[in-house]
This record gives C-alpha cells, structure tokens and sequence, in this order.
C-alpha cells in the first residue's frame, strides 16, 4: 500500500489529523487543490481499470450482494406498488399518470434512459424524480411527492423499471453541457473539513479500502439506483447516497434536487451511457 493511500485511510480514521497531512495529500495545499490550472479540475489518474476493480470487488465481497437480490430484492415491492400508483387517480384534475401515458404508464418505457436531462423551462437539469413530480403538480394539480417517501421512490423506481436492460443515453450536447460542466466541477472540487473531493476516493483511489469498505470505481455509479441499501435497510435515491458520501467528507449536504445534486447526478450518468439500466440495485 502506497504511503499516501496509508495517509488517505488514517485520514477517514481520525479526521482531527487531517489538517496536518492535508498538504501531503496530492502534495499541494487544500486552496491551491480546490483551482489549479484554471480549468477547477484537478487532474487525478485513475487507480485501475474498471476490470481490475471489479476483480477486486469480488474478492472482497464475493457475490454476497448478487445472490441476496437473486433471493429477492426489498426493492421489488416498491415497483409492484409503484405500477398501481401510475394507475391511481390524484388531484384536482381527476387524472392518473395513466390518463396521459397509457395504461401502467407503458408509453415510458425507454423515457429514463434519457434522463437527467436539459429542460428549457427550468433552464437547467431536469431529473426523472423531479419529472414525476412536475407532472403531479402541472398535469394532474396533485401535491408533489416529498422525496425519498415510499410513494416517490415507489413511481421513480417503477417508471425507471420500464427502462431495464436498454442502453442510458443520457445526452450533454448544446445547453446540457454547462450544467454537465458544473457537475463535473463538483465532483472534482475539494471541500468540508477533510478536504476531500468526491473524485478523490471514486478515480483516484478506487478500489482501495477506506474503513471497511470498498471505495468504488465511478462506472457503473447511475445504473442501479433506486437501490436496496443494506446499511440504511431501505430503499434510496442516487442522491440519497450522494449526500451520505457528504456527510462522510463532512460537507454540508444540498437539498434534495438542488441544482448541486442534479449536475452531479448529470454528470455521473453521463459516464453510463451505453450501460444498460438495472433496476433496483442491492448495495452494502
Ligand atoms: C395530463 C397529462 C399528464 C399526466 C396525467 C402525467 N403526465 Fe407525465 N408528461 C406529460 C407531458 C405533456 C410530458 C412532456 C413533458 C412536459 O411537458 O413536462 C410528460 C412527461 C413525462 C415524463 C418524461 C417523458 C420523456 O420521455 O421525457 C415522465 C417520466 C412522466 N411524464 C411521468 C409521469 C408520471 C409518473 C405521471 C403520474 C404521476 C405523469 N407523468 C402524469 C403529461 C402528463
Ligand atoms: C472518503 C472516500 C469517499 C469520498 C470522498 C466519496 N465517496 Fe462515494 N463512496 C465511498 C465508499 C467507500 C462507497 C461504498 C462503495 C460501495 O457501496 O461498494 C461509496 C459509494 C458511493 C456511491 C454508490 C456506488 C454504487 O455502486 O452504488 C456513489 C454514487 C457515490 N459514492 C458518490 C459519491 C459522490 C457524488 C461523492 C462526492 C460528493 C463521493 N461519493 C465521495 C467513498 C467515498
């Protein structure tokens, strides 16, 4: 193990050091990390290929996670339950999801492999979660659905299902690409009082232990979300787990569909595309 991979551990360890080693980390000092080379984005080489991560991911884990979602994932009920609210008639305007998208809302499928995306009247990132719930408010003059409750994660991951097993092409071109950009640079932008950055453990240190766990390598990050977490013994969001990486960074944690957290979740689905959707996923 490299000294600065020791360093990066005894750091997540005992966070009080950190303001002592942070110099050493990357070898220059925190403010000069944040923006270096104009560009905001600290250059960082990848630890190892997605292959050599998924090798050691196995050794690691086994299959443990595979063969409890073969088992059955808790997960599945919420898209049995999300089917039967796409079907339900709510708000003032007597409609169900199903009035406008077809009978169990079949004319989504194949909507999430676009999603995040650009939208002109938000003049920024529109999420499939906050799709939903415009529609609710817009189209059927419902209340929206207050994130990470059952009913919201339930319709997400349901209309999200309709989408498995077919390619994310998640699109950054015209005005998607700022919003792509300032996703990335909050990936890369190193903050709270660790002084870590989110590319930092993903890219530069994936697959690598820090505590008990194994960091993972970036790929793959937007597929499978909502996913069965074990840790939380629920169901959760992508940006559900964003902020619990925050909270770990010690990082102030944005809102739920913020514009911080719908950048990075543009951002990190990007790097899918070409990846086929698989919902729900199960995770440690
Ligand atoms: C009164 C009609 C109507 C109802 C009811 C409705 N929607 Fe929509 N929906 C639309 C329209 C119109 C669009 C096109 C984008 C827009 O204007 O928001 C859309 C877009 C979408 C999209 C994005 C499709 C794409 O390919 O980009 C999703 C996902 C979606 N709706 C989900 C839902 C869900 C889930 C419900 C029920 C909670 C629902 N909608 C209820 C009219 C409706
Ligand atoms: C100190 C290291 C560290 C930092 C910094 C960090 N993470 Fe993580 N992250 C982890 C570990 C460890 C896991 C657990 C990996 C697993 O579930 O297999 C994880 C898991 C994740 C996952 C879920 C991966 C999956 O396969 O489902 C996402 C998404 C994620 N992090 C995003 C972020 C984002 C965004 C940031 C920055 C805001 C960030 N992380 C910062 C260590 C870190």
């Amino acid at each position: 193990m490299s000294k600065k991979i020791s360093i990066l551990l005894k750091m997540l360890v005992f966070p009080a050091a950190v303001m002592l080693v942070t110099g050493t980390l990357g070898s220059m000092t925190g403010a000069q990390a944040a923006t270096q080379s104009g560009s905001k984005i600290e250059q960082l080489t990848q630890s190892m290929s997605y292959a050599e991560y998924q090798k050691r991911y196995e050794k690691y884990y086994g299959n443990f996670t595979a063969q409890m979602a073969e088992n059955g994932n808790p997960a599945d009920f919420l898209i049995d339950d999300g089917k039967d609210l796409a079907n339900k008639v709510v708000g003032s305007k007597g409609k169900s999801c199903a009035s406008c998208h077809g009978k169990d809302a079949l004319k989504l499928k194949g909507a999430a492999t676009t999603f995040p995306k650009y939208n002109a009247k938000l003049k920024g990132v529109m999420t499939l979660a906050l799709q939903i719930n415009t529609c609710l408010k817009n189209q059927m003059g419902a209340k929206p659905l207050k994130y990470e409750s059952y009913d919201q994660l339930a319709l997400t991951l349901y209309v999200k299902s309709l989408s498995n097993g077919m390619p994310i092409q998640v699109s950054i071109d015209g005005p998607a690409k700022p919003f792509y950009e300032k996703g990335k640079i909050a990936y890369y932008k190193r903050h709270g009082q660790l002084n870590f950055s989110c590319a930092i453990c993903h890219v530069k240190y994936a697959g690598y232990k820090a505590r008990s766990n194994l960091i993972s390598n970036n790929k793959h990050h937007a597929d499978h979300w909502p996913c069965y977490r074990l840790k939380w013994g629920k169901t959760g969001s992508l940006q559900r787990r964003f902020r619990g990486c925050m909270k770990n960074m010690r990082v102030k944690k944005p809102p739920f569909q913020s514009e911080e957290l719908r950048n990075l979740e543009l951002y990190l689905t990007y790097i899918d595309n070409g990846d086929r959707i698989q919902v729900p996923g199960m995770r440690m």
